[in-house]
């Protein structure tokens, strides 16, 4: 990869990279596309990031077809795929790990998920040393990560512009993610309560002017719960850069839903 990423610095072409664990979907693809579009060479990475799951966590069980990874990334215009072992990117004796601080990475996923952005933020980072993006593309779907690497981005002096993707959805709403592929039938069918009780948020403050932050997180709770099935991680509404809470609903503000339908947990938010 380091020689790939030289050859192409030598002849003055920019890199847009795409990291991922691999279980591509239509929402990778959209990145890779972008990531051709935007540059003169496209690089996905392919790495399911042990640092980054919990001990009772599905790192075991994570889809892995690299196969057919390899395909999509070929028909959607990538010029290179990267897939690193886990011990050449950890070796034996591995110390050095990146951790962003402050309530940003406190909240939220960081607080039902210990470590995980610690592992995500390590992760990016070397995956950065290594492919030297000028652009990198994240999903939106995946909105706290995204803050959390643009600040590491930003904090580090990274030279890199990170670079946001709306969230893919399939015709009914579901947001695409590689756990879906755990849902049976039945539990996909009462995952869609995540998305349309957003959609119906979004529209109360955006379309109605409904302002309280409280009643309006209230009601969503109420939605989700009143679904059998679903088990409530969190439902919240927050300031859209910074994650703080927020009294008073504004535009730029997010609403994220966190909840587990049978053993998969799925994330999704919207912006007011
Ligand atoms: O979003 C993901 O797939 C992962 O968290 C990432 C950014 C590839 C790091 O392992």
């Amino acid at each position: 990869m380091r020689s790939v990423v030289s050859d192409l610095r030598k002849k003055g072409k920019t890199i847009g990279f795409v990291p991922t664990m691999g279980a591509l979907h239509d929402g990778h693809i959209s990145l890779v596309t972008r990531a051709k579009k935007e540059n003169d060479a496209a690089v996905v990475s392919i790495f399911v990031n042990p640092a980054q799951f919990g001990p009772k966590e599905d790192f075991r069980r994570y889809p892995r077809n690299l196969k057919k990874d390899a395909k999509m990334c070929g028909k959607a215009g990538a010029d290179f795929i990267f897939v690193p072992e886990a011990k050449e990117i950890y070796p034996e004796g591995y110390a050095a790990y990146v951790n962003v601080e402050g309530d940003l990475a406190k909240v939220l996923e960081a607080a039902s998920r210990p470590g995980h952005f610690r592992g995500v933020a390590t992760v990016v980072a070397k995956l950065f040393n290594i492919v030297l993006p000028d652009k990198a593309y994240f999903g939106e779907k995946d909105y706290q990560q995204l803050l959390v690497i643009k600040k590491m981005a930003e904090d580090l002096d990274l030279p890199v512009r990170i670079v946001p993707c709306p969230t893919v959805r399939e015709r009914d709403g579901l947001a695409i993610s590689s756990r879906n592929a755990y849902l049976s039938p039945e539990q996909r069918k009462t995952a869609l309560v995540i998305s349309r009780t957003l959609k119906k948020a979004v529209h109360a403050a955006r379309d109605h002017g409904f302002t309280d932050a409280k009643k309006l997180s209230d009601s969503i709770r109420s939605a989700i719960l009143s679904q059998p099935g679903i088990k409530l991680d969190y439902a919240a509404i927050r300031g859209g850069t910074t994650l703080e809470p927020v009294k008073r609903i504004e535009k730029g503000c997010v609403i994220l839903i966190a909840a587990k339908v049978g053993k998969t947990r799925l994330i999704d938010n919207m912006r007011i």
